[in-house]
């Protein structure tokens, strides 16, 4: 037997017993004729003491152990003197009697602590060490907690969990795929999921009812902090149902899971149609943690002879409470943030709502103190808040000030971690236009439903029909989507025609699903949560990266494994491949 209890678990109860522990030193230090080593483990860390006048022998040996050795002890519990309340295990100390160096280490490359001395790049190149530290671990043992927590509420409500192949063909989602050569098919190829889609929907046309997976996905696409090449979802897919009983079941388990790993009792999710969150927020998914809604002012501005605001198509601000004494400095720092290429804004009209009640603006040349004093009480203001105006082309101008909007409550403090708004965005349009390809794509996937009452708009209006779609957002982050399906052959194969399939591309490519829709396709409807996108938010992290075991940087490399990588001629002439020059 390696060890009789953790090194996470001896508390003051236990003192008189002989226990014997195993695990890495994370810090031996000399004290006088002791020497005290903090032993940890995944469970926790407990202090060793080794004495000098007890046994001499013990504690040479015990003055060469270096960091990260793997030993095993024997000792008996003490209580303290000196009690270390940061511990739980703070109150007892053992000491040892026997020491036993199951393995040397070499000196790690970075401190194996919460605050370490490792930069990002070493620390991914060394990850199993870093994954040594406690604050990462605990990310792994929530995200292991909600993936179990999960399993639990779905299989309580008869969902099966049920295995998709990972090697198919590529299927239009939006990102591009990762491909796998043929060895024994030259010249073709297979793709890794973006998503189990058409496998769920055809498990539902099986009779299966209800199917979830927690299963990885590949898109390559650019990286971001809240996105990886390889990703996980929680995955699933119901029979006989209407969009309200699949946003109860999941809201009800996203309410489940934050009982479980978080202890807190959610409230009903608020509902918000696409157009409406559009409009309120300029973004698909908005941070509701704080208001600052935008107001539209277009009206109010017009005719007093500002050529910036006549000219646009959309004038819209938000009113940041308490923020009329901002410096010069500060507003010229804003100016700049919307300015910058990736906002792209051309500049930010300002009213100070004063203390005294008077108004100061950006524009006081064109607009009387009357004037701007519409515009307050159309967004509310007080005294004492500052009015934010962009103008332009209604959709770009709402995505920047979408994007003032969360610097404002970022420098306001408004974005809290340990505050969680869940909401659904509902409604979205079923098609989108692309201006440079003139051709429409599917918003969500191809398979979505239009809201029945649409279904005519498809031949007049496409643009304009609605979705039964739905996102699930939480803090402002897109953390689940899913949609009712399409289960008529008839309307899929015109949904097809409307994203400009011909007959035979549709066929080659989905010829399966629609053949399957000929067998008695249930209606039916799903949703994927993003695990990593979850748990990250309920761990306060700020990049998915920090709650996945290996995950790649943002250049979609592993450093550890360095992957990906070369591979050899033979390998290469096998799959059938040739490397041009890159
Ligand atoms: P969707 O494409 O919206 O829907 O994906 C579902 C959820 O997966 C997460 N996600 C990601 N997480 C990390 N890295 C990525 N690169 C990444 N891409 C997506 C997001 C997202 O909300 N088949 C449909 C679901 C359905 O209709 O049932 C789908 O994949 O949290």
């Amino acid at each position: 037997m390696y060890r009789t209890n953790t090194c996470g678990e001896l508390r003051a109860a236990a003192k008189g017993q002989t226990v014997t522990l195993a695990g890495w030193v994370q810090k031996a230090r000399k004290f006088g004729g002791m020497i005290f080593v903090d032993l940890r483990d995944r469970y926790g860390i407990t202090q060793l003491v080794f004495n000098q006048e007890i046994n001499a022998e013990l504690c040479d040996r015990a003055a060469k152990l270096g960091r990260e050795w793997v030993i095993q002890v024997t000792g008996v519990v003490e209580e303290r003197s000196n009690k270390n309340p940061n511990l739980p295990t703070g109150d007892i100390e053992i000491i040892v009697s026997q020491l036993n160096v199951l393995n040397a280490s070499e000196t790690p490359p970075f401190t194996i602590e919460e605050e370490t001395d490792g930069g990002d790049d070493l620390r991914m190149k060394y990850r199993y060490l870093d994954l040594r530290r406690a604050n990462v671990r605990a990310n792994l043992e929530l995200r292991h907690r909600m993936a179990f927590a999960t399993r639990s509420y779905l299989n309580d409500r008869r969902f099966m969990e049920i295995e998709t192949p990972v090697l198919i063909s590529s299927t239009p989602e939006g990102a591009r795929d990762f491909v796998v050569p043929s060895r024994v098919h030259p010249g073709e190829f297979y793709a890794l999921p973006q998503s189990p889609q058409l496998f769920k929907q055809l498990l539902m046309v099986s009779g299966f009812d209800r199917y979830f997976q927690i299963v990885k996905c590949f898109r390559d696409e650019d990286l971001r902090a809240d996105r990886q090449p390889e990703f996980t979802q929680i995955d699933c897919e119901m029979s006989f149902v209407q969009q309200e009983d699949i946003l109860s079941i999941f809201e009800g388990l996203t309410k489940h899971l934050f009982q479980i790993v978080k202890g807190i009792e959610l409230p009903d999710f608020p509902r918000l149609s696409y157009a409406d969150a559009m409009r309120l927020y300029g973004s698909d998914k908005p941070d509701t943690r704080f208001g600052m809604t935008f107001v539209e002012i277009k009206d109010l501005t017009e005719g007093k002879n500002f050529g910036v605001f006549d000219s646009a198509e959309y004038v819209g601000a938000i009113c940041a409470p308490g923020c009329a004494a901002y410096t010069r400095k500060q507003l010229d720092e804003l100016t700049d943030f919307v300015k910058r290429p990736q906002i792209g804004a051309k500049g930010l009209v300002y009213v100070r709502y004063e203390a005294d009640g008077s108004l100061k603006s950006s524009v006081d040349k064109f607009y009387s103190p009357e004037d701007l004093q519409r515009w307050m009480d159309r967004a509310g203001a007080k005294p004492g808040d500052l009015l934010l105006v962009l103008c332009g082309e209604t959709e770009k101008t709402q995505k920047q000030l979408s994007e003032l909007r969360l610097e404002m409550g970022a420098r306001l403090g408004l974005r809290d971690k340990n505050q969680f708004q869940c909401l659904w965005v509902v409604d979205f349009p079923l098609l989108e236009y692309d201006e440079e390809l003139k051709r429409y794509f599917a918003k969500h996937h191809p398979f979505t439903s239009p809201k029945p009452e649409d279904i005519p708009l498809l031949d007049t209006d496409p643009g304009a029909v609605r979705a039964n779609a739905y996102d699930l957002v939480i803090n402002g982050s897109e953390v689940g989507g899913g949609s009712i399906r399409i289960h008529d052959s008839g309307l899929q194969k015109k949904m097809f025609q409307v994203l400009g399939f011909s007959e035979e591309q549709a066929q080659a490519q989905f010829g399966f699903l629609m053949n399957a829709f000929q067998y008695g396709a249930p209606p039916h409807g799903g949703i994927a949560f993003g695990l990593d996108r979850f748990v990250s938010i309920m761990a306060g992290l700020d990049s998915i990266r920090d709650c996945i075991a290996f995950p790649k940087n943002n250049s979609g490399k592993d450093m550890m494994i360095d992957a990906p990588s070369t591979i050899a001629q033979e390998q290469l002439d096998e799959l059938h491949l040739s490397i041009r020059n890159v």
